[in-house]
């Protein structure tokens, strides 16, 4: 991606904290910004209260809490990017307030997390962990016994989203019949067949693989009864979210031989810090994979972060589109080339929108094109305008009872 320098990128301070993926600077260089200042270590609250006045671009990671306090002291902050899956760590209402859309990188690491998922399906199917334990205390289990190849057999996807497709595409270069079962309606990718019932995905599959979201919805969504129909000695994988599977009822399936051997990457409890022990009933079970919810940690899915939320934060900051951005209105928006562009964020009153518009009628400002979207609370509305002097009436602007931040794009 090329931006068309639309504001002087070498006076925008962009501070990126807890070891970012140095891809996410490099893009900033080579699209021109100079001020960058890239830590590895985090700030605590007023570490970041005390550096956040100046800064536009502010980049964290999961370890930095973005508070309400710290964004009502941001005087010229612009857009906050979490080079992350996860954005609890920012108070997204408060920034929201203040005008400032959050970005983050929600997919890069779909890839990562599919091919894991068909790895251990493999290593499942050949009871792998429990040979490879048995080996590690010296005991040799040279046996085909209860040991399948992949090619032919049905892998059921539970959560046909966005990496639940790419196990599928996967899973079918292998040779699996893949099925499907989702609450909506999707496109299907390949050979892949929709059913309607969990219980029929269940009852068909010899590995079940769940990558729907978390929440009350799918709380115990795989349970007693879920695991009973599974097909005897077939295989179960959670790379979602810990609460969806019943943990007690999973670890009494694989004692019973019922569930031949089940990968966990995600557990009902997780330690908040790697110094912290670890605990789950199914430890001590030799063919479950247990993993400490890694499956889209790897080298590649970090870089793309990096880049990812680079692009958006750029984006953002040179054309006003906050499509992606989890706490604001998606605007996708054309290039400006050739004209002027004002953004106005304000609450969602009557008679903003025509305010705005007046203070460019009374200038004799030209609207060439505009864009606005509203929610219950914000508007925003971006008006592209032909003439210079367009630019000029940020300060009529940021008059208009209302607004919340008026930002001009040279
Ligand atoms: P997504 O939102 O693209 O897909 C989720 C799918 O599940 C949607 O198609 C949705 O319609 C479907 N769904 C929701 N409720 C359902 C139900 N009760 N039954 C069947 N289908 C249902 O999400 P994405 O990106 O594919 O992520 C899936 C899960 O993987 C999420 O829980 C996410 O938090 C987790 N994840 C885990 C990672 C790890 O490191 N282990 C890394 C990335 C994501």
């Amino acid at each position: 991606m090329n931006h068309q320098t639309s504001f002087p990128k070498d006076k925008i301070k962009v501070l990126l904290l807890g070891g970012i993926h140095p891809a996410a600077e490099a893009f900033f260089r080579e699209q021109g910004f100079s001020a960058i200042d890239s830590r590895r270590g985090e700030f605590t609250e007023e570490e970041l209260i005390d550096a956040i006045p100046s800064i536009h671009i502010l980049g964290i990671r999961s370890g930095t809490t973005v508070s309400a306090r710290a964004i009502d002291r941001a005087e010229k902050l612009l857009t906050v990017g979490c080079f992350c899956i996860g954005t609890n760590q920012v108070d997204l209402k408060a920034a929201r307030r203040k005008g400032v859309p959050v970005f983050n990188a929600p997919f890069a690491n779909t890839r990562s997390v599919a091919e894991l998922v068909i790895a251990e399906a493999v290593m499942l199917m050949r009871g792998i962990p429990a040979k490879n334990a048995a080996a590690h205390l010296g005991q040799w289990q040279k046996s085909a016994a209860g040991s399948f190849e992949a090619r032919g057999k049905t892998i059921g996807i539970v959560g046909y989203g966005h990496i639940g497709t790419q196990v599928g595409i996967l899973a079918e270069a292998l040779g699996m019949r893949v099925l499907y079962h989702d609450i909506e309606s999707k496109l299907v990718l390949g050979n892949a067949q929709s059913v309607k019932s969990l219980e029929a995905l269940l009852t068909a599959s010899e590995v079940v693989t769940l990558h729907v979201p978390g929440g009350s919805a799918t709380t115990h969504l795989i349970g007693r009864k879920e695991l009973a129909a599974m097909r005897k000695g077939s295989c179960l994988i959670n790379a979602s979210r810990g609460q969806v599977v019943d943990i007690d009822a999973l670890a009494a399936a694989v004692r019973s031989g019922h569930i031949a051997g089940a990968a966990l990457d995600v557990h009902p409890e997780e330690p908040v810090s790697s110094r912290l022990p670890f605990h789950s009933p199914l430890q001590g079970l030799t063919n479950v994979i247990l993993t400490p919810h890694i499956a889209g940690s790897t080298a590649e899915a970090q870089e793309r972060i990096g880049r990812d939320v680079a692009e958006k934060l750029l984006l953002f900051c040179d054309t006003g589109a906050t499509a992606g951005a989890v706490n604001f209105l998606p605007v996708a928006l054309p290039s400006h080339a050739g004209r002027h562009r004002i953004l106005h964020i304000h609450e969602n009153r009557p008679g903003v929108l025509a305010a705005v518009n007046d203070v460019f009628a009374r200038a004799s400002v030209n609207i060439a094109s505009q864009f606005l979207e509203t929610d219950a609370d914000i508007g925003y509305v971006v008006t592209d305008v032909d003439e210079k002097k367009g630019i000029g009436l940020k300060g009529e602007l940021d008059k208009i009872p209302g607004t919340i931040r008026t930002r001009v794009l040279y």
